[in-house]
């Protein structure tokens, strides 16, 4: 079985006789990227905050690496590394000295060890020079290496990607899955934007007002999904396509048919159609169910 390396157990936050995080249970696994999706004012950073120990939770606990933070503190706290808003970094300095700085604040990081994050966040080539040199992308790059200098065994990171291109996001994504792999650490990371968590997540948690209304197991991108191909001849396309494709299972409409394939072969489909004389308008790649989820849990406002 996988091991659980957080768990919150019914975590609780009420603020003014308002309840702001409603009974939270949630388990979290190791080498995992975990994502805390919800629209603004969700509750992300509130439930953020009591599990870095920045707030005091009104009922329930956090239970990290097997002890409790309520009981525990000091213990529990040095086991997570946490970016929540914004890295803190000093412009003037090099992301080098930047690193040094932070890892005075922990007993027991080497120059090997801040050597082996650089690596980890690709930024050995620009460590030297100084922060405010640095593109957003490297400044949440820098900033991750920070929060990983004592290798924690859970890191947060709130809202990471905000302000990032999708260029940097998949940047972004790709160092995050290496760095849960290598380091074996269960990584939380919110956000507003369904299409981020898709990418950089293997789970995603949805909040909204404060309660886990949803936790599903994002799908590989190389996995089946819809397609709907516009055609001239929806019958003809169906009988075309099944006499190419054994087993393929195809629904028809009134100008279109659907089929479950993956992104790799709609080429070979479409070209199939064409060449049997077959016009095709248009081809399009259904919503994931995810998708249809979020919008229907958050009244169909995707903020952002
Ligand atoms: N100190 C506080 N006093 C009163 N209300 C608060 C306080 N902190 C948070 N809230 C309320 O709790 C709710 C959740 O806020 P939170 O910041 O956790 O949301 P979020 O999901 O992080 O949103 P965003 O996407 O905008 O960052 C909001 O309604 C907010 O107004
Ligand atoms: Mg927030």
């Amino acid at each position: 079985m996988t091991k659980s390396v957080v768990q919150l157990k019914g975590l609780r936050k009420d603020i003014k006789n308002k309840t702001i995080i409603h009974d939270l249970d949630l388990d979290l696994y190791e080498g995992e990227v975990f994502g805390f999706l919800g629209p603004n004012g969700a509750g992300k950073t509130t439930t953020i905050r009591m599990m870095v120990g920045l707030m005091k939770p009104t009922a329930g606990n956090v239970i990290i690496g097997g002890t409790s933070l309520l009981e525990n503190y000091e213990k529990t706290i040095s086991q997570v590394g946490a970016i929540v808003e914004n890295p803190e970094l000093y412009d003037y300095m090099s992301g080098y000295k930047n690193l040094i700085h932070f890892s005075r604040m922990h007993k027991g990081i080497t120059k090997e060890r801040i050597q082996e994050v650089v690596e980890q966040v690709g930024l050995t080539s620009r460590i030297g020079e100084k922060v405010k040199t640095y593109s957003l992308g490297m400044r949440q790059r820098l900033g991750l290496a920070q929060a990983l200098l004592h290798k924690p065994k859970f890191l947060i990171l709130d809202e990471p990607t905000n302000g990032l291109d999708p260029a940097g996001i998949r940047e972004f994504r790709t160092y995050l899955r290496k760095i849960a792999q290598e380091e074996g650490v269960s990584i939380l990371v919110s956000s507003h934007l369904l299409s981020e968590i898709e990418l950089m997540c293997d789970r995603v948690g949805i909040i909204q007002k404060g309660k886990l209304i949803d936790i599903r197991t994002v799908k590989e991108e190389s996995q089946e999904t819809k397609w709907t191909f516009t055609v001239n001849q929806p019958i003809q396309a169906k009988d075309v396509l099944e006499q190419s494709f054994e087993g393929v299972d195809i629904e028809t409409g009134e100008k279109s048919i659907s089929i479950s394939i993956s992104q790799e072969e709609v080429p070979e489909y479409n070209k199939v159609l064409v060449e049997q004389g077959i016009l095709v308008y248009g081809i399009e790649n259904t919503k994931s169910t995810l998708e249809d989820e979020f919008l229907k849990v958050t009244g169909g406002e995707q903020v952002g």
